[in-house]
């Protein structure tokens, strides 16, 4: 007897479906054919065990199982309970009807338990394009498979449960989830405030322009000066999500098993702060199975890099061209993923070995040729992305025990927004430009015009603080930000001066 059911594979962020032949002849082998990879070899051994630890009979017959299409790599242990499924229909233990429309997928343990698996979310929404009744599923992946409408999610926590699904002994109620209401009533939370962060204006300033501009930005201070409880508290400031990006963003945390196994969509920017240990793999992504890395976590949000001269310099250069395309593309011998990577950098470093270069208080012991050697761990071609820099003083303890009312993130984000919308309306020809972060030579031109007087600013200020040549475009596109903040069509004086402020790295006497 030949019974089909149904899994899917994962390619990049999206997912087909694979087809699972059960057949049972004569003679007592096992075979499986079309390239599963030694994990779906193991996964005999658990199926065997799950079957007859629950008294349901292993045919002892020569059972072929054979996984189509042949040219894609099956991987893991998610075709535990398609496999299982199979066999048991084809052994008549399964009321067969019914198996042929739905995606069957879950990990099995040893006893019949079903544990969860990588990108229920992708999968649900090819079950649904592919006109799928259901999708039986793990029981903790239900809420994220939920988000998809228009298809029966059936969770389960035990092999018996599906058996008695599709014998129809057991009625399990689909997981429904109301996406749209969900997303829109969690549109404005965040975990942290920029309240919570006593002074330091001049610094929630520049991250607003960072905010409102889509600027990469780096934080130079010493230790224990705020550079992270700044940095985490971006999202907050960034416009909220679109349901789309909301979408895309849950699909890549779904493909990479880190979504939270209690909620549906997630409805806050990401914030990713990968250690300077991490391998080129771990930040871009890569495996021999292709895993997303920390830059595709970080689509839609924030990629935080805390201590930016101890990362490897080999771990940065991999991160220049998918900042460039804002996409990243995985090749392997017999596959090429790709994977989205539109992110928000923000860096961190101490100014120099010691930390204290410029501190007010404390003393700085580097020397002028080991606080330049510090920063010149960091890539030219890496720095050059980074619009913004700025310079962040630590706030003195007896200030920091003081009440202060401060600004609360959502007070920033709207005027965020409202240069978001100004942006939007002045690249609306050009689909690939939404932000003044993303303007080449050319639109430079185009919209950021000075006046003679502004065009005499900026020459004294390139030569009196030895700006390199790559300040010029920098401090244009950011002017841009600020007066699109200050709803100036013109960039004004003001508006260049203060975006001269914020190329601290590129004074050519850095550390002098
Ligand atoms: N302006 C501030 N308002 C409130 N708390 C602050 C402020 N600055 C620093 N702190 C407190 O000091 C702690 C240390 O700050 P944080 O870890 O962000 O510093 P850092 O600059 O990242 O230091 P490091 O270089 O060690 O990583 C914070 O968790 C916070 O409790
Ligand atoms: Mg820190
Ligand atoms: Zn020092």
């Amino acid at each position: 007897m030949l019974v089909r059911t149904f899994g899917s594979a994962i390619t990049g962020i999206d997912a087909i479906t694979i087809t699972v032949e059960v057949s049972l002849g004569k003679g007592v082998n096992f075979f499986m054919v079309g390239l599963p990879d030694s994990a779906v070899k193991e996964s005999h051994h658990r199926i065997h065990a799950a079957i007859t630890s629950n008294d349901y009979h292993y045919p002892g017959k020569r059972i072929v199982i054979n996984m189509a299409p042949a040219d894609i790599r099956k991987e893991g242990s998610a075709y535990d309970l398609t496999i299982a499924t199979g066999i048991l229909a084809a052994a008549d233990q399964i009321n067969s009807d019914q198996i042929d429309k739905y995606l069957i997928m879950g990990e099995l343990s040893l006893d019949g338990n079903v544990n969860p698996i990588k990108g229920a979310l992708p999968i649900a929404i090819s079950a649904r394009e592919n006109g799928f009744k259901g999708f039986v599923l793990p029981q903790e992946n239900a809420k994220e498979a939920a988000i998809v409408d228009n298809i029966d999610v059936i969770g389960v926590t035990h092999i018996k449960e599906v058996v008695d699904f599709f014998n129809e002994d057991l009625i399990i109620e689909p997981t429904k989830l109301d996406t749209r209401a969900d997303f829109f009533s969690n549109l404005n939370e965040y975990e942290f405030d920029f309240a919570e962060v006593k002074g330091q204006e001049n610094i929630k300033r520049a991250l607003e322009i960072a905010a409102a501009g889509g600027h990469n930005a780096i934080l130079i201070g010493p230790p224990g000066s705020g550079k992270t409880m700044l940095a985490k508290r971006m999202p907050s400031i960034l416009p909220p999500l679109s349901l789309h990006e909301a979408l895309e963003t849950t699909k890549i945390h779904s493909v990479a098993g880190k979504l939270d196994r209690n909620s549906g969509l997630v409805t806050v920017r990401p914030f990713r702060s990968p250690h300077h240990t991490i391998s080129d793999a771990g930040l871009v992504g890569g495996g021999t199975f292709p895993q997303p890395g920390e830059i595709t976590l970080a689509q839609n949000g924030v990629l935080f890099l805390d201590e930016l001269p101890e990362f490897k310099r080999t771990v940065l250069e991999v991160m220049r061209q998918p900042m460039e395309d804002r996409i990243v593309t995985i090749s392997r011998a017999r596959v090429s993923v790709e994977y989205p990577a539109n992110f928000m950098l923000i860096a961190a470093m101490n100014p120099c070995p010691c930390g204290y270069y410029n501190h007010p208080e404390q003393e700085c012991v580097c020397g002028p040729v080991h606080v330049q050697k510090y920063l010149n761990k960091i890539s030219g071609p890496l720095l050059d992305r980074i619009d913004i820099h700025v310079e962040v003083v630590p706030v003195p303890i007896r200030e920091l025990s003081k009440r202060t009312d401060s600004e609360k993130s959502n007070k920033i984000r709207e005027r965020v927004i409202k240069a978001r919308i100004i942006q939007e309306q002045r690249f609306k020809e050009h689909p690939k430009v939404h932000c003044n972060a993303l303007i080449n030579s050319k639109l430079i031109h185009q919209y950021c015009n000075l006046d003679e007087a502004g065009q005499e600013l900026l020459k004294n200020a390139i030569e009196k603080l030895n700006l390199s040549a790559r300040a010029y475009d920098r401090i244009l596109k950011v002017s841009r930000t600020i007066a699109d903040l200050d709803e100036s069509e013109n960039i004004q004086n003001d508006h260049l001066a203060e975006a001269i402020h914020y190329r601290s790295l590129d004074r050519e006497n850095w550390g002098n």
